[in-house]
């Protein structure tokens, strides 16, 4: 469906999210007729370059991004027009008016700023918007995490944006939401009459949500080790996944009613402290190793630094302190550098109560629900069968199996192409609230303390592997292993 002409003005134009996830992203949605007469878009950033220079950015960045069989020349050429350009400086006057003039005077007309700036500028930036008179009624501002380093921070940036915006015109992005799979999880779980009498502790035994990547620090090695993977992935990605599995069936699926339901989970996390991170949490950083088909160095030689207590790697076990969940361990864990690409979640349901089978029918057990997020999406739910044949009872786990790329002939479009359209049509569904943010960090603020004030030390992990064997201790502590995800 089409969606209402609009402008995008992407601060931080010529960077690599604008290369990389951005300019892809309205493409496809070019080429798939979403975008309606006059859409623009105008990058800006602080490089000099000319209209037709930035046109040809994002020519190569199509080229670089998209697969050659979905590249149409003749569509490429359509969509790059819509570019111009604007050289831009958050920490001065410079460029604004140009900016102000290339926008024009249509207050009627939506107009996105997309702030795929460092944090540090979103303040900046946004004052400057409104001391030049750019905002209307009608502006929406995206920005990305991270949404601050701690509570502390999120709150100043919140505020911050909030002295400029409405919280509506707000949409902070948390590209896990925007992803196919991940959206499924509402499908699942409130579309089925199945699953949500057994979503519960007294049919969950428990649940594990692992997001492992292969890949390495990807050159933000300055972002990356002031961050950590605690706050890069858990805090955003893994909490608002833990959330979508365990919120109560909000009313609808209106932006609030989902967000007040999320809140409700992550307010209700236990809380990991000083009196017992070391039961509850494991930190890993990888050493040299092989990964994704080669031989990969180790955290500190990639930063190129003699030391360095950064996690790429943590195993969480996490409780919920709600009726739903008293009692149900939610194991969350990620890592870079791991033996695969693979992000799942993993339901347990429990042990049946009793087994009329003899020993000879073979062990019997528990279901589990796969939800495999990426690669190879799909949804597994294990059942026990009897092992066909005349030799008498046997029991077999067998899955029953739903792979997205067989049952579905579509492209899966990226994350960016559904949540940049839902920003023009003013849809916050998928995006984080203030509150959300906040309670995260709530939860995570102190485990970042008590790792610092324990000198809780990372634990090395080879390349390739899932992490330090630490982690895998933490689960086998309680008498349950790690999915094994390939
Ligand atoms: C980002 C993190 O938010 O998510 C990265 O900052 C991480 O460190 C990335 O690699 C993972 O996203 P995806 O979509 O590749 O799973």
């Amino acid at each position: 469906i089409p969606v209402e002409p609009f402008d995008c003005i992407i601060f931080g134009g010529t960077g690599d999210l604008a290369e990389r996830k951005l300019i892809p992203a309205l493409y496809q949605r070019q080429r798939a007729g979403q975008l309606t007469e006059p859409t623009r878009f105008i990058g800006a950033s602080r490089s000099q370059m000319t209209e037709e220079q930035y046109q040809d950015f994002a020519r190569n960045a199509i080229k670089a991004h998209v697969k050659p069989d979905e590249i149409d020349e003749a569509e490429v050429e359509t969509f790059v027009k819509r570019f111009s350009y604007t050289v831009i400086d958050a920490k001065s006057d410079e460029g604004w008016d140009t900016l102000k003039n290339l926008i024009g005077r249509k207050p009627a007309r939506i107009r996105a700023f997309y702030l795929a700036v460092a944090p540090s500028l979103f303040g900046e930036i946004a004052s400057r918007l409104k001391a030049h008179g750019l905002i209307t009624r009608e502006t929406r501002i995206i920005v990305e995490k991270p949404i601050g380093r701690d509570l502390q921070s999120a709150k100043i940036l919140n505020d911050t944006l909030g002295s400029v915006f409405h919280e509506d015109q707000i949409f902070r992005i948390d590209h896990y939401l925007g992803k196919e799979t991940v959206q499924n999880l509402a499908a699942l779980r409130f579309a089925n009459a199945l699953y949500e009498p057994l979503w519960n502790n007294a049919h969950i035994d428990h649940v594990q949500i692992t997001v492992a990547e292969e890949v390495g620090l990807e050159g933000r090695a300055g972002y990356y080790n002031t961050a950590g993977a605690l706050r890069d992935m858990v805090q955003n990605h893994i909490l608002q996944l833990l959330c979508l599995v365990a919120m109560e069936p909000p009313a609808s699926l209106e932006a609030d009613a989902m967000h007040d339901e999320k809140v409700k989970v992550l307010r209700s996390l236990k809380p990991i402290n000083t009196s017992n991170v070391e039961d509850l949490t494991v930190r890993g950083q990888y050493r040299a190793g092989a990964s994704a088909g080669g031989p990969v160095k180790g955290y500190l030689e990639d930063l190129n630094a003699e030391s360095s207590n950064t996690e790429t790697f943590v195993a969480i076990k996490a409780e919920i302190a709600n009726w739903r969940w008293a009692g149900v361990p939610f194991y969350l864990r990620t890592g870079k550098r791991l033996a695969a690409r693979v992000s799942e979640i993993v339901v347990t349901f429990k042990s049946i109560p009793h087994s009329i089978f003899g020993e000879s029918a073979g062990k019997v057990m528990q279901n589990q629900l796969v939800i495999r997020l990426q690669p190879d999406e799909g949804v597994k739910q294990w059942l026990m069968i009897k092992d066909p044949g005349p030799g008498g009872m046997r029991l077999r786990h067998v899955p029953l199996d739903m792979s997205f790329a067989t049952s579905f002939n579509e492209r899966n479009p990226d994350a960016y192409e559904r949540l940049l359209m839902d920003v023009v049509r003013g849809n916050q569904t998928l995006f984080m609230r203030r509150d959300e943010v906040e309670a995260a960090w709530a939860w995570v603020d102190p485990i970042l303390d008590a790792w610092e004030q324990n000198a809780q030390p990372v634990q090395g992990y080879t390349a390739g592997t899932w992490g330090p064997s630490a982690s895998i201790a933490l689960i086998e502590r309680d008498g349950r292993t790690w999915h094994e995800s390939v």
